[in-house]
């Protein structure tokens, strides 16, 4: 499964990417606002830190601005990924940039429905988002099992983008259901690393060390 950060904070990403687990990176226009940076210049450091796909969503709501939009974003570099809301404006610049050559990620997907016309639209990720289900109150983790089987009903190569990630649980039951990717905020994905039979671990082989008297340098 492919992570992807979803944030604009660089030092999280580079330090993310440092790791070697980071895939691409996610945002949104409530990102870029949280990041204070200005969102063409974000963009581009971003598409600098790594060479997976970058996604920056469009605002316009009508097809043709979405489009000059779209524009815009793509010239900034290879690996800019255009995000469009699932409206149908959305998949109608989904279908003319995939056409093009330009990856689509169609963001706010809520029902299996849904990812059916985003897959037919030919996007290249669909993001389900499953925190912001559960905060209403039905299992977000549903729609990602459901999705799973009618994309491999019909063997649709558009890639479920699990979204609204909100703990280490989300990302497990991701794998599990078989998700192509996960985005997650960076202390989501660091905190897959805690374990406290781990931190245990090194406490009882550094204090038997200490009794060696050794040092390794
Ligand atoms: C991903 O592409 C979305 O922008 C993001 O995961 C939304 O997460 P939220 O529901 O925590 O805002």
């Amino acid at each position: 499964m492919k992570f992807f950060a979803d944030t604009a904070e660089i030092d999280d990403i580079k330090e993310l990417a440092a790791t070697g687990l980071l895939d691409g990176v996610t945002t949104n226009p409530s990102l870029i606002a949280k990041s204070g940076r200005d969102f063409m210049e974000v963009t581009k450091e971003i598409c600098g830190i790594t060479d997976g796909p970058v996604s920056a969503e469009v605002v316009a709501l009508d097809h043709p601005t979405m489009m000059k939009e779209a524009d815009k974003l793509r010239a900034i570099a290879d690996n800019v990924c255009i995000k469009v809301p699932l409206t149908i404006d959305g998949l109608k610049t989904c279908k003319a940039l995939t056409d093009d050559g330009t990856m689509v990620n169609v963001t706010l997907c809520f029902s299996a429905n849904q990812a059916l016309l985003a897959a037919k639209a030919g996007a290249t990720f669909v993001s389900p988002f499953v925190g912001r289900h559960d905060d209403n109150g039905t299992n977000g983790m549903d729609l990602i099992r459901d999705i799973r089987v009618i994309y491999d009903n019909y063997a649709y190569d558009t890639e479920i983008l699990v979204a609204s990630v909100r703990h280490v649980t989300h990302v497990l039951e991701s794998a599990l259901i078989g998700a192509d990717v996960m985005t997650a905020p960076p202390k989501v994905i660091k905190a897959l690393f805690n374990h406290v039979l781990t931190d245990k671990g090194i406490e009882g082989f550094l204090a038997d060390w200490e009794k060696t008297g050794q040092s390794i340098l």
